[in-house]
């Protein structure tokens, strides 16, 4: 499959490049083409020493816009400030059958801990802004909001963790469901619809609130 990380330049976005390029042509986007180029190489460079002959797929870097075109699935790697201006541009270039991915967490660091921003302005969650800026809503799925970028970056390393998933269209759920699998240790959850995405994406605030009073280092989700 050929998978583009808006964003891919960030960390979460290296490390979703690092675990699903064994498998899958990855391109890694960014605004600024050479930017994505020269993270491409490096990530590369990683993984051809780590996988080497077990490598199937590959790392390739260009411009968010260029990338969208061609690719099968997109995940949006990016904060949730700039969801309304990169999936407006977004919106006209990504095919008609492209799953879109939203691991977006709206969160900011107050005074009692990380707090989840929508629920203090009303606001819509990450996932709804995404589908109101990317019709039709059935191909987006909200996925990976739990999953430290520190643990996928251990390519080595088991993930020993769950990761929710919300989506309208059980088709693309299952497809995205497929790529989480496929990270070592990781086990996908689905929730529900994306109305219901808020749940997921407030997990993350929750975690890392628990983290830092109870120094826990990368902590994750697991249901039992
Ligand atoms: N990091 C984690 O562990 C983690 C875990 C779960 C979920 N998430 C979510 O995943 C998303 C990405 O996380 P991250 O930590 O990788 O974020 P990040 O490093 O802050 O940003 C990712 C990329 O967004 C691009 N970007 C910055 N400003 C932009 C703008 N104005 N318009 C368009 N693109 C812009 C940048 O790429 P270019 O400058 O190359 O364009 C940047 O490398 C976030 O929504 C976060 O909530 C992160």
């Amino acid at each position: 499959m050929k998978i583009g990380i808006v964003g891919g330049t960030g960390g979460m976005g290296e490390g979703l490049a690092l675990r699903w390029c064994i498998n899958h042509e990855v391109v890694v986007g960014s605004r600024e083409a050479q930017r994505a180029i020269d993270a491409a190489a490096a990530y590369s460079k990683i993984v051809s020493d780590a996988y080497g002959a077990r490598m199937k797929g590959g790392i390739t870097g260009n411009e968010n816009i260029a990338m969208a075109k061609e690719c099968e699935l997109l995940v949006l790697s990016i904060p949730y400030e700039y969801i309304d201006d990169m999936c407006g541009k977004l919106a006209s270039a990504v095919k008609n059958d492209c799953i879109v991915v939203s691991p977006i967490v709206p969160m900011k660091k107050g005074n009692d801990g990380f707090e989840y921003t929508p629920m203090q302005g009303n606001a819509a969650s990450a996932a709804e802004m995404v589908a109101s800026k990317m019709p039709p809503r059935s191909r987006i799925v909200s996925a990976l909001h739990t999953i430290s970028e520190v643990k996928l970056k251990h390519i080595d390393e088991s993930l020993d963790c769950d990761a929710l998933l919300c989506g309208d269209d059980l088709n693309a759920v299952k497809v995205v469901s497929t790529l989480v699998g496929e990270i070592s240790g990781l086990r996908p959850i689905y929730l529900g619809p994306l109305s219901i995405s808020y749940q997921a994406e407030i997990m993350t605030p929750l975690l890392l609130n628990a983290a830092k009073q109870n120094k826990i280092k990368h902590p994750g989700l697991k249901i039992v």
